[in-house]
């Protein structure tokens, strides 16, 4: 049996490699041209740690010098003595370039269809066939695109499982840009879209909490591509909250999908707040951080995943603070939303 192990580095890129079943997984990384840092090999020097985000696992000699209890308990690892048993991720502390390996793939598919969700986000769906199956990336990472007929690239979260033969990304509609005047004037079924992936460091690790997912705007698209998958293995043994913000109610978008997660995804919950809305709205209005529910928050530990603008970050952070729940995992992606 093979398992696919993905390697994420400070410098947010990650790497893909096949390891087979009871093989140590620094082996693979090396066999696959990922050259981990090494030394002892023995357990020993904790040259090669790392640590697991997701997947199941088994270290064989660990020295209590090289790993304390609590790095233990925290799933660091040492990848000379690591044994995967599942398909997994890790993470370490440092650039990919130390490992000698090369980046992203360059990545082409063809426009299958243009969706538009609201007035303001439309969905681009771009058909890799087969080379989806081969196109490794963690929910929630993106593409960067090159917007046909210029010079441009724009970037943009995966807003599907990873496995498609057709890709997803929601683009939000601006007054005029390069993304926003392709897709609304030029854009035909069969174009052909050249991208850079997988990038970014934001992406699911492994569910061990309940998960409280904040969405901004098209920031929503990282969380589809969590929650499809979430959704496709039937849930992940904890709730999950999704709240999502935009500014006015027309700019919801993929309300049936979100509601339908409910059928398939054990306790999860959606919350749409619309902070200054001018379409007809009952719901929520004015800020997420004034709806996320503190009192149940405080019961038990959780992982707080953020994607949207920096205003929505830092007022979610904030909250966080000044709620003293420092305690929870936060893991977040900013993004400054092209104004072009
Ligand atoms: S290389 Fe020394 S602990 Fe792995």
């Amino acid at each position: 049996m093979t398992y696919k192990v993905a390697f994420s580095f400070a410098d947010g890129k990650t790497l893909f490699c096949a390891v087979q079943a009871n093989e140590i997984l620094l082996d693979g990384a090396l066999r696959s041209g990922i050259k981990i840092p090494l030394d002892c090999r023995e357990g020993v020097c904790a040259t090669c740690q790392g640590r697991c985000e997701s997947g199941q696992y088994t270290q064989d000699y660990v020295d209590d010098e090289a790993l304390s209890a609590s790095d233990l308990a925290e799933r660091k690892v040492l990848t000379c003595q690591t044994r995967v048993q599942s398909d997994a991720a890790f993470y370490f502390d440092f650039d990919s370039s130390l490992c000698g390996a090369s980046g992203p793939s360059n990545v082409q598919g063809v426009v299958s269809r243009v969706q538009l969700v609201s007035p303001s986000t439309a969905i681009l769906h771009v058909a890799v066939g087969d080379a989806g199956k081969a196109l490794d990336y963690l929910p929630g990472q993106y593409a960067r695109l090159l917007v046909p007929g210029t010079e441009e690239r724009r970037s943009y979260s995966f807003a599907c499982a990873p496995g498609s033969s057709t890709l997803q990304f929601l683009i939000r509609l601006l007054p005029s840009g390069v993304m926003t005047d392709y897709v609304r004037d030029r854009c035909q079924v069969g174009d052909v879209i050249h991208m850079e992936a997988p990038l970014g460091a934001f992406y699911l690790r492994h569910v061990e909490r309940p998960l409280v997912m904040v969405a901004g705007g098209t920031g929503l698209s990282a969380f589809l591509g969590m929650l499809d998958l979430i959704a496709e293995q039937g849930g992940c043994g904890h709730p999950v909250h999704l709240y999502y913000g935009v500014r006015d109610a027309a700019d919801l978008c993929e309300i049936e999908r979100i509601q339908a997660y409910a059928l398939r995804i054990p306790e999860f919950r959606f919350t749409p707040v619309v902070s200054e809305p001018v379409t007809a709205w009952s719901g929520k209005t004015g800020f997420i951080a004034e709806h996320l529910e503190v009192a149940s928050l405080m019961e038990v530990p959780f992982d707080l995943y953020l994607c949207g603008p920096p205003p929505m970050v830092e007022s979610i952070k904030t909250w966080r603070q000044t709620q003293g729940l420092e305690h929870c995992r936060l893991y977040l992606e900013k993004f400054t939303e092209s104004n072009s």
